[in-house]
């Protein structure tokens, strides 16, 4: 019993050792990043849609996420991560990685402007989401791979 409970242990331990390792994988990293940056917009597509109250907060909150998190991503494409743990990161970012920074500064300058402005009701926030949708569609048409 005691030596099952010690291996069950080891096993859980082994677990937790490998599941850290894997989220501290830039591939890892960049894809949390991304899962914030869709989390914000899908909460200002809601507002856009009337399917959530207008919310000056969470309008706030959402495009300081985008600009602050957008900043860091490009940080997180080492070589060595082109590919593995199901990265849908093109091959051309490695190659013109200049413009893949171009992009995600072209983002984040557009989420600090609107945050500078602060959309102010339904139809504003759905403008401010029209110019921040087209800089997601730019960069993900040239450097995302689509993986359906
Ligand atoms: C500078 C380029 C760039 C911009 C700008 C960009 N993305 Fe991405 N996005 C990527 C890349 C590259 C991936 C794939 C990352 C990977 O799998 O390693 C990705 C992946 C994603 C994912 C999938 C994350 C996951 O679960 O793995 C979502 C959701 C996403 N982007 C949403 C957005 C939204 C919404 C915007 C605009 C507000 C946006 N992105 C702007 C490059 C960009």
């Amino acid at each position: 019993m005691k030596i099952r409970a010690l291996m069950l242990a080891a096993a859980l331990a082994g677990l937790g050792v490998t599941a850290v390792t894997a989220a501290d994988e830039p591939q890892a990293v960049r894809q949390q990043l991304m899962k914030k940056v869709g989390q914000a917009a899908g909460a200002l597509n809601g507002i856009a849609k009337g399917e959530k109250p207008y919310d000056a907060e969470i309008v706030k909150a959402s495009l300081t996420t985008i600009s602050e998190t957008v900043k860091v991503f490009p940080n997180h494409f080492p070589a060595g991560s082109e590919t593995g743990l199901e990265t849908e990161a093109s091959p051309k970012i490695w190659e013109n990685m200049d413009d893949f920074k171009a992009k995600a500064a072209k983002l984040g300058t557009d989420a600090s402007t609107l945050l500078a402005q602060l959309p102010s009701d339904q139809a504003g926030v759905g403008a401010a989401l029209g110019i921040l949708g087209k800089d997601c569609s730019s960069c993900h048409e040239s450097y995302r791979l689509k993986k359906d």
